[in-house]
């Protein structure tokens, strides 16, 4: 079974498909939009170093030309040495306007790999075969492509839609539990702000050995459902002026964590599930009414490396601060008015902010 979402961006529509093992079958009605006789392939090493069998044998037919460049694991790659290498690749390989691009891994790869694609003559036509959780529900889809700076996360950039993406979970076969578990809190996101449906539908995700124990068809539900909420948002406000921010819930809290660690000790996914739990409880001290343990019954999944003694209030408050001097001249937070009415408020009350920041703490060891 496969599911089909239209993505609707100003540049033009384009589809995301989900399912298990749909790359043979999807890919190429996908390329054959391109009369190009080459092909280039950015992948994530590890994903190479598992699937490189599959990949060449489902690529190799359909191209008279394939070019594969590997991205190497890690954050790292979303770097301007990155960049300029992959940059490099596609020109010294002379790829034209209609060569697709295909980038398979996590949102690392994509991010790089499509900044690479939008930049490279100006836009080259890119395929996103995202083989992470996060990836297939968030990153992949909704065009925002870019790398790091020494100044900050993701301040170098493009929106860049896709030509097309597929999601086959078939990938996710390898992918580590942890790396699951950085997927829950995006998917987790989508039940918080829009559809109450998901949270019952990613309850599988507490069952013993979920990874294997899931169904295909249930995944790939679950997956598509994720992917017509961002797609819904994207449509609405596809460069981020007002409503695709309430796809940052918990995220103000996660950046701040994230900075507060050096991106080291704990993961973005790690950080927006401590983030949304946070932002739940100041939800209600602002005079949301948002009661349930829909997130929080998830906490046991999440194994923390950080320990309590390493953060304090301060120093997060201080990271919201330095963030918001280049936003808004007061602290923003996506909240919930009840689940699944977001808003996005200043939040004037310190104590508040310091109440909800104690959600995060009682999680640390
Ligand atoms: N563009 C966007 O809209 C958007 C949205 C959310 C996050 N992001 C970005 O996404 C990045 C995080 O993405 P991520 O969580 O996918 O991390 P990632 O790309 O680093 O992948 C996580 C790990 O899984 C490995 N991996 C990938 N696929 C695998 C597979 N099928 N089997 C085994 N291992 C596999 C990778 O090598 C890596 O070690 C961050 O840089 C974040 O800023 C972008």
């Amino acid at each position: 079974m496969s599911n089909r979402i239209i993505i609707e961006a100003l540049s033009g529509s384009y589809e995301a498909v989900t399912g298990e093992r749909i790359l043979e079958k999807e890919l190429p009605p996908l390329l054959s939009r391109f009369s190009s006789d080459k092909l280039f392939l950015l992948v994530d090493e590890k994903v190479w170093n598992f699937h490189e069998t599959r990949l060449t044998s489902i690529l190799e037919p359909l191209s008279a030309e394939l070019h594969i460049m590997q991205v190497p694991s890690g954050e790292n790659s979303k770097s301007i040495g990155f960049w300029t290498q992959a940059v490099d690749f596609l020109l010294s390989r002379q790829v034209r306007r209609n060569t697709p691009v295909i980038v398979a891994g996590g949102g690392v790869a994509g991010d790089a790999g499509g900044f690479a694609a939008a930049a490279t003559l100006r836009g080259v036509p890119l395929i996103h075969l995202p083989t992470t959780l996060l990836a297939m529900v968030d990153s992949s889809i909704g065009g925002k492509t870019g790398i790091n700076h020494e100044a900050g996360k993701n301040l170098i950039g493009a929106f860049y839609q896709p030509a097309g993406v597929i999601a086959d979970t078939a990938f996710l076969s390898t992918l580590p539990e942890r790396e699951w578990i950085n997927g829950l809190s995006e998917i987790l996101k989508y039940g918080a702000i829009r559809d109450a449906t998901i949270f019952d539908d990613a309850s599988f995700f507490l069952d013993h050995d979920f990874r294997h124990q899931v169904s295909p068809d249930s995944l790939s539900r679950l997956i598509s459902k994720c992917i017509r909420v961002k797609a819904d948002v994207v449509k609405q406000d596809e460069f981020e002026s007002g409503e695709r921010a309430f796809l940052n819930f918990g995220h103000t809290f996660a950046h701040a964590l994230e900075k507060a660690c050096s991106y080291n000790t704990i993961s973005h996914g790690e950080a927006v599930f401590l983030g949304m739990l946070a932002a739940q409880k100041l939800s209600n001290l602002e005079g949301g009414n948002v009661s349930g343990d829909f997130i929080e019954k998830f906490s046991g999944l999440y194994q923390y490396r950080v320990p309590k003694e390493a953060l304090s209030f301060n120093e997060i408050i201080s990271y919201m601060e330095s963030d918001k001097k280049r936003t808004d001249k007061q602290l923003r937070f996506v909240l919930l008015k009840e689940w699944q009415h977001p808003e996005l408020k200043s939040v004037l009350n310190y104590r508040h902010i310091e109440k909800s920041a104690e959600a995060i703490f009682e999680q640390l060891a």
